[in-house]
């Protein structure tokens, strides 16, 4: 498999040619003209080193710890809503890579599948993500239901204070909830593999929330849930929050020093530096670029993590050699299941193993944790 996609961007035409468009354009697009996409893309691309050799024989240690645990490999799977509607029954499939390759899962409070469902896949690589209910009691029966499923780390994800618009997969003809539109069975029509996960799994629901809708009409459920579930987060909620979650909380999609500074002082454990794969504002700068930054203000006093524009096994040793300390891929790890079904995570998982692994020999690193003492090239002269 490794010979026939031994890429992630191989895996992205095989994901297009099978599933229905509007599933493609809600997976790869950003908003707006889509810039903040493309600029996380190039400034990926504009980091470069200049290796040394000689290093004789090297054994590549992909093995770290972070907040307090080790996994087999640097990153992990970020959160995505509506993961079904990509290739349906995806969450079951990425819990259990999450499972064997030791690599964190990180549930999204709006994917189609429930903590009860996936804990007991992922067990203890469980991480759930959470959009802020309103209500009180419907944050603490949530919070209640993720740590009984197994979720030991809370992430909150800061960056969605209103939905975006992401043109693209409106003219696609997304709507929320996925009806059957004659494009939708069109769509169907055209991807028999999709469509058979279809009829296994169904069309794509939010299960984990969909309790808390007090509406019976689905039209009405979803933008019920979309203003229950958004729009409140503050400083004064991340404090409640962290009095009532007693396990690993995690901000997500900061990036602002500034931000960064108060969610330390609320005691936050990590911060993910993410500006959500360029989906939500168009004019936010590239991720990467904002990474050193963060951890030139609080890297001394929290852990912070990376998220948006990963690609290859390379991206991710320059997001490490930029400081961070952990990172997700999120339309990677789908795309590779959108392409392959139930072997698509896993291959993912290998695609950035052997990638990281020649990279790091080319560099001469043998441990991924050693690269932040890498100079990216300058072209200046040799003293
Ligand atoms: C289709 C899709 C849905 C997403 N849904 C969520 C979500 O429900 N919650 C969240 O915190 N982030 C969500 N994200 C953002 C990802 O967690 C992550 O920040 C982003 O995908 C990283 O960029 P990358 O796709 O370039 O790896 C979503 C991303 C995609 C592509």
């Amino acid at each position: 498999m490794l010979e026939k996609y031994p890429a992630i961007t191989d895996l992205e035409k095989k994901a297009k040619s099978r599933i229905p468009e509007v599933a493609w354009a809600y997976l790869s697009s950003g908003t707006g003209d889509e810039l903040a996409v493309s600029r996380n893309r190039e400034a990926f691309n504009q980091i470069q080193y200049n290796p040394t050799f000689m290093h004789g024989e090297q054994t590549v240690d992909l093995k770290t710890t972070v907040l307090g645990r080790e996994y087999n490999l640097p990153f992990g799977i970020a959160p995505v809503g509506l993961s079904g509607l990509m290739w349906p029954g995806a969450e079951m499939i990425l819990a259990q890579t999450a499972k064997d390759y030791n690599i964190p899962y990180c549930l999204s409070t709006v994917a189609t599948q429930t903590p009860e469902t996936i804990g007991p896949i992922s067990q203890e690589n469980s991480w759930f993500q959470l959009y802020t209910p309103r209500k009180k009691e419907i944050r603490t029966h949530l919070l209640a239901r993720a740590k009984t499923s197994g979720f030991n780390t809370l992430i909150v994800t800061a960056d969605v204070p209103y939905p975006s618009r992401r043109e693209r997969t409106k003219r696609a003809g997304l709507r929320t909830p996925p009806k059957l539109t004659a494009k939708f069975l069109w769509g169907g029509i055209s991807n028999p593999a999709w469509t058979r996960q279809v009829m296994k799994h169904g069309l794509p629901k939010l299960k984990t929330v969909i309790q808390y809708a007090e509406s019976k009409q689905a039209t009405k459920v979803f933008e019920e849930l979309r203003k229950g579930f958004g729009g409140t987060l503050s400083w004064d909620y991340l404090k409640e929050l962290r009095e009532e979650w007693k396990g690993n909380l995690i901000i997500k999609g900061l990036t602002h020093p500034n931000d960064a500074e108060r969610a330390v002082q609320i005691g936050v454990d990590a911060i993910i530096v993410s500006n959500h794969g360029g989906r939500q504002f168009d004019a936010v700068p590239p991720s990467i670029k904002l990474l050193p930054l963060i951890v030139d203000a609080v890297g001394d006093k929290t852990c912070i993590m990376f998220d948006s524009g990963i690609n290859s096994g390379l991206d991710i040793i320059k997001a490490y050699q930029q400081g961070a300390q952990f990172v997700f891929l999120g339309r990677g790890f789908l795309t590779g299941v959108a392409a392959l079904g139930a072997q698509g995570g896993n291959h993912v998982c290998e695609v950035l193993k052997e990638d990281l692994r020649a990279n790091l020999m080319q560099l001469g690193i043998e441990n991924i944790n050693d690269i932040k003492n890498l100079t990216p090239f300058q072209p200046t002269r040799h003293a």
